[in-house]
């Protein structure tokens, strides 16, 4: 008999799609989502997701194999649709038997996800739009997860509030639909499983977790700081275009601010072409989350953090944070029982 019925009846679908007790998914964080964590997650009754990010398919596979001494519960793994090496890294994902494969950071190229099927894993995209969902659906798609402006690191434009509205209603019934973005208590999380939601999925609340590997300097930063410090990264200039990431802010994003006007000012004078400006801003932050999470450097480093930053206030243990989120949802959804008219 599980402590959370109301919150696990409508977990179940989503419980039942990843093999977890909980449908809660730790997002895939770069750096901070290896071993560690993804086992913790995993352990604790949710599903933790290897973040592959720009790892060599060898270094994946070391990744998994550690992740397997860990854990014998499930976990996936997320893969950057622009990786140059992406069907290799599926490859590698089929070896291990990963049954669980989230393919991030754009619309999956073609033969990806028949591909990744080959192996009999399961496929969740992201969708960024109704539409867009829809045709992933159609593509092969076995979940979605819509991700609001919330959400720390790689953002879209759409709040998770507006996003749930418009994508839930119409698809939920018949798909599984995991909401993520701003999530950091459980009430929240009943409020999205009564709008049909399948699960949720949340990367800030569990980034400084004790099993995080992330360094002190970047943890005590994460508890310092409240929702207005996670701000989305802003464009200066129309050349010079800039993917949205939300971080706190710190000496490294007031310094990328500058070197926008700097570049754009070069390009006013004629003294850099358009493709070397433009590659200057898309690398700026190169290496930038490594030097935060590893190196501990807050200061010119990304310390790509959720607007849910201010609810992150200590460390504590993954299964903690799993009980608490839980315990809350279920407090939520006994509320709504005891107002509910006879
Ligand atoms: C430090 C950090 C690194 C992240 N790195 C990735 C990543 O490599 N790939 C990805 O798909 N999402 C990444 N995300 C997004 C998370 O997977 C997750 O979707 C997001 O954190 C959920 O929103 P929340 O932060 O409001 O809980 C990252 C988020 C954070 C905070």
């Amino acid at each position: 008999m599980t402590a959370y019925p109301k919150t696990s009846a409508l977990m179940a679908r989503g419980a039942q799609f990843f093999g977890s007790e909980h449908a809660i998914l730790c997002g895939a964080m770069s750096w901070v989502s290896e071993r560690n964590l993804v086992s913790a997650i995993s352990n604790a009754g949710g599903f933790g997701v290897i973040a592959c990010g720009a790892m060599t398919p060898e270094l994946l596979d070391k990744e998994i194999a550690a992740t397997k001494t860990l854990t014998t519960k499930p976990f996936g793994v997320n893969l950057i649709t622009m990786h140059p090496q992406l069907f290799d890294l599926i490859e590698v994902c089929g070896r291990h038997q990963v049954g669980h494969v989230v393919l991030a950071g754009g619309i999956p190229p073609k033969g990806s996800v028949e591909a990744i099927k080959t192996h009999g894993a399961k496929v969740i995209c992201f969708a960024p739009t109704l539409a867009l969902g829809k045709k992933l659906l159609r593509s092969g798609a076995d979940a979605l997860v819509i991700e609001g402006m919330e959400a720390g690191g790689h953002i879209g434009p759409v709040s998770t509030s507006v996003l749930a509205q418009e994508i839930l209603p119409t698809l939920a019934a018949d798909h599984l639909v995991f909401v993520a973005g701003g999530i950091g208590r459980g009430e929240a999380i009943a409020g999205y499983l009564e709008m049909g939601a399948a699960g949720v999925q949340l990367g800030t609340r569990f980034a400084c977790a004790t099993e995080s590997i992330a360094h002190p300097a970047f943890k005590q930063a994460f508890f310092r700081a409240s929702a207005r410090d996670a701000i989305a990264s802003v464009q200066v200039d129309d050349r010079l275009p800039v993917i949205p990431v939300r971080a706190l802010k710190n000496k490294g994003t007031q310094a990328f601010t500058t070197k926008q006007i700097e570049v754009a000012k070069l390009l006013d004078d004629d003294k850099v072409a358009m493709m070397e400006a433009q590659l200057q801003i898309e690398h700026y932050w190169a290496g930038a989350l490594r030097r935060a999470v590893i190196d501990g450097d807050v200061e010119n480093g990304s310390l790509m953090a959720g607007q849910s930053v201010g609810m992150v206030t200590k460390e504590e243990p993954v299964a903690e944070i799993m009980a608490a989120l839980m315990r809350e949802c279920e407090a939520a959804l006994d509320t709504r029982k005891a107002l509910a008219v006879a």
